[in-house]
């Protein structure tokens, strides 16, 4: 008996601690997570999904539904998907007279909401005294996106990899069935990259893209927390006490900074991800592939995403029915995970793998893990502050604010007794680095 009662008290008070943080699964309305992940900007469309005269989109985020429509003025709007009078969807609707028109009884909304026409009410003062619940809308990045918090929206968030166009910007997403939760940590987990995504180099080409990520060294990580979330420092020793130092980050609430597709491009490039969720159970995992002032290999990115998706939607071919066609033959001919060469297929096929709702009252934490356990606790703080009617780490009320050349994203050989800080420094004071991007 006494043998027994140590380790079991002792895994009651741990499992008390993993299970602590579960509740940021849920983010339908009114749960901690879901008021606070509304409280910042999240992409919902693809611009490309939206254009003048097109069919009005049918969203669903966090559990809650939205129809995103342009009106014939090419007004974006974005409203609650019931009609006011009796539920309809206006995903149906009809887009005329300034609006988008219910097709059940023909009322018809305006982008902000406001009731323009009644057709069979007999007051005409009736359409004055109601309105649709609108939200506002932003568009950047090659995405349409929603502010579904309560008050005044925040700035738009000047994030490096959304100023790109043309040439140095790829945005697209794919469809995750689990919980964001699990996918938004499989970004602030940097050790993965050096197994689950690890491939053979075997041409210039993919050296180019993908070497940064292939160093298969024990890497380390350490952590600081910023204004807007974690930065993370991944360090793989090299010879003569130099060090291989990549920076990435965490950005709260549901988003992260990490190194790109940048190849041969060098410094300039990074990558944004989103993991948004539809509801508890499904995500869109949003892709913002920027570089500076390189010109990104579209063609490629492109040709390998369409090959992985079912043509026409943004979900992956491959299904866990057959294990998501693993080829174990090629896990030893340079594909460590068997599933080809493609870092995004890897990243959703392996968070789905944890379950729907990933269980972490399941979890051995490690040291690896660090920039979870603190990511984590940062959103829990951020629930708080939420709760408490402040603005959680992230918000950008200000100009001077919205700024974030502190969001620096590196990688980078440092010699012996420089420091990660200097690395920092050096890089978000470079005028260069961040100046303003050249011609599409
Ligand atoms: S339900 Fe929409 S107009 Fe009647
Ligand atoms: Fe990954």
């Amino acid at each position: 008996m006494a043998t027994n009662a140590t380790p079991q008290s002792g895994e009651a008070r741990s499992s008390s601690a993993r299970a602590r943080y579960q509740y940021l699964t849920d983010t339908n309305a009114g749960s901690p997570a879901g008021e606070l992940l509304r409280r910042y900007w999240q992409p919902i469309a693809l611009q490309a999904d939206v254009p003048p005269g097109g069919a009005p989109q049918a969203i669903r985020i966090m559990g809650q539904d939205i129809v995103l429509f342009r009106d014939d003025k090419g007004n974006l709007g974005a409203l609650d998907r019931k009609c006011i009078h009796r539920c309809t969807d206006l995903a149906l609707g009809r887009i005329e007279g300034g609006g988008i028109r219910c097709p059940y009884h023909g009322w018809l909304f305006a982008v902000d909401g406001k009731v323009l026409d009644q057709p069979a009410e007999a007051s005409a003062r009736l359409k004055d005294r109601i309105r649709a619940k609108a939200y506002p809308v932003h568009e950047a990045g090659g995405a349409v996106w929603i502010y579904l918090g309560p008050g005044q929206a925040p700035l738009f968030p000047k994030y490096p990899a959304l100023q790109g166009t043309g040439a140095h910007l790829y945005t697209c997403r794919w469809f995750g069935d689990c919980n964001w939760l699990q996918a938004s940590e499989g970004n602030i987990d940097p050790i993965h990259t050096s197994y689950l995504h690890q491939i053979d180099l075997g041409t210039a080409e993919m050296k180019a893209r993908w070497g940064a990520f292939s160093v298969a060294a024990r890497p380390q990580v350490s952590i600081e927390e910023t204004r807007f979330g974690v930065r993370l420092y991944t360090s793989r020793a090299l010879e003569n006490g130099a060090a291989s130092m990549r920076v990435t980050n965490f950005v709260m609430p549901n988003a992260c900074a990490v190194g790109g597709f940048e190849g041969d491009l060098g410094h300039g490039g990074l990558t944004m991800l989103w993991d948004v969720p539809i509801d508890n159970e499904h995500h869109w995992r949003w892709e913002f592939i920027y570089h500076r002032s390189g010109k990104l290999n579209k063609a490629t990115l492109e040709e390998q995403y369409r090959s992985e998706k079912i043509a026409g939607t943004d979900r992956m071919k491959r299904t866990s029915a057959d294990h998501y066609g693993q080829d174990r033959a090629s896990m030893n001919a340079g594909y460590y995970l068997g599933m080809g060469p493609c870092f995004s297929v890897h990243d959703v096929i392996i968070t789905q793998s944890q379950g729907a709702i990933h269980a972490q009252e399941n979890e051995h934490l490690s040291s690896s893990d660090i920039a979870i356990v603190r990511a984590r606790r940062m959103l829990d703080e951020g629930a708080k502050a939420v709760s408490e009617g402040r603005d959680p780490a992230g918000v950008v009320r200000t100009t001077e604010a919205n700024d974030f050349r502190d969001m620096v994203v590196v990688t980078e050989t440092i010699a012996a007794g420089d420091t990660r800080e200097a690395l920092v420094s050096r890089v978000s004071n470079d005028r260069d680095f961040f100046a303003p991007l050249q011609s599409p």
